[in-house]
């Protein structure tokens, strides 16, 4: 008799069932194996190009006897650190394996099915996914002709229906972010009960934009209930040690979170690769100031050639494009000479046709000027 196998489907919730397939990173080695004449300019994922600091690879190769141990599943000196970098107490908070894995955990611990998410659009696009497998909906605001994100917009959208405000800033892929006022209008509209989940995984690079806000702090004052995301795959060079935190604004919001969690996520060479990375304020500073210059070098460029781009505060510049199609060209002609970047589906025109967006890492100067050499040739 014909073995019957049964329907994977069925063994995973609806929602599940429902999700696209897992998106499949770019491979980056079998690239380089098969197309060995092209130097490789990795600016899709906006990571550090630089490396972490010296201190790091030190940290690393002097614990390397310890591996076969588990780790302090309290990250406690990396806490410490960060506890008194920003000012906050150690219960406030959470760590795991990527702030994107504390995100996940978010969605599964607070939203419901049927629960509303309110975002902006085009904004980080795993928000949807997490979401969508919790069984609640996303609504994305859309940003404006010129570019910009209304908070007057946004608040449009609040009501009591919202279980959760999204908030990326800087803003992946668009690089926006909201003003001190522009942000305190959309905490005073949102419902008392509203979770705000910041996702400020680009936080440090907006260290030289005046108008970016002490967003933490006008929810403290506010007294609305908020997690700020952040990362060390970024300004500190650790994406591939898989290292986030969130800083939560009360300690027993941190702890619920923490009930539901694995017991041990951050390994035992992270952990200390992230004290070590912590430590060298002047290697963060020497790479925040050469984004902070080739930023606005990129846009004075980018501005010449007659492309429109989004104001970024963060460590990589994002295009505006009329169609998610001509984006995603761009993309390919670029990676046929090597050099990765991102196209995104951009703010809907139709239901089913979008504008698009291409999103463009901050490398070292002389990736940049690659970047723009072939740019010029394919708009
Ligand atoms: C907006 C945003 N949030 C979170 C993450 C996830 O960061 P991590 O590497 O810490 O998981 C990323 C990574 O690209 C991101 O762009």
């Amino acid at each position: 008799m014909a073995k019957v196998i049964t329907d994977p489907n069925t063994l995973v919730r609806d929602e599940i069932a429902k999700l696209p397939n897992f998106k499949v990173g770019v491979r980056y080695e079998e690239f380089t194996e098969n197309n060995p004449e092209l130097d490789l300019i990795r600016l899709g994922s906006n990571e550090n190009p630089y490396g972490p600091s010296p201190r790091v690879l030190d940290a690393i190769t002097n614990n390397l006897d310890k591996i076969h141990l588990y780790p302090d599943n309290t990250c406690s000196d990396l806490a410490r650190e960060f506890a008194s970098l920003l000012n906050v107490k150690v219960s406030q908070l959470v760590f795991d394996c990527g702030a994107e894995s504390i995100m996940l955990s978010l969605m599964n611990v607070c939203l419901r099915p049927g629960d509303k998410v309110l975002s902006l659009s085009p904004t980080f696009p795993v928000l949807n996914i997490w979401a969508a497998a919790a069984g609640a909906t996303v609504i994305g605001v859309p940003h404006e002709d010129d570019l910009s994100f209304s908070a007057e917009r946004f608040c449009l959208s609040i009501d009591k229906s919202i279980r959760m405000i999204y908030l990326c800033m800087p803003n992946n892929p668009t690089g926006s972010y909201f003003s001190e006022s522009e942000l305190s209008l959309i905490i005073e509209s949102a419902d008392p009960g509203t979770l705000f989940v910041l996702d400020e995984a680009y936080v440090e690079f907006s260290g030289n934009k005046l108008d970016y806000p002490d967003a933490i702090a006008l929810l403290n004052e506010a007294g609305q209930p908020f997690i700020s995301l952040r990362t060390m795959s970024k300004a500190y060079a650790l994406a591939g040690m898989r290292v986030g935190y969130g800083i939560c604004y009360h300690e027993d919001f941190a702890t619920l979170l923490k009930r539901a969690n694995t017991v041990f996520n951050v390994g035992v060479l992270t952990l200390k690769a992230a004290v070590a990375a912590l430590s060298d304020t002047v290697h963060l500073d020497n790479y925040l100031e050469a984004i902070y210059s080739e930023r606005t070098r990129l846009e004075d460029e980018i501005a010449r050639m007659g492309l429109r781009a989004f104001k970024s505060g963060g460590n990589f510049i994002c295009l505006s494009l009329p169609s998610f199609e001509k984006a995603l060209k761009i993309e390919q002609e670029m990676q046929q000479t090597g050099i990765f970047i991102k196209g995104q589906r951009g703010r809907p025109i139709t239901p089913s046709d979008f504008e698009g967006v291409l999103r463009i890492t901050i490398g070292k100067p002389a990736e940049n000027n690659q970047m723009l050499k072939v740019l010029k040739t394919l708009v």
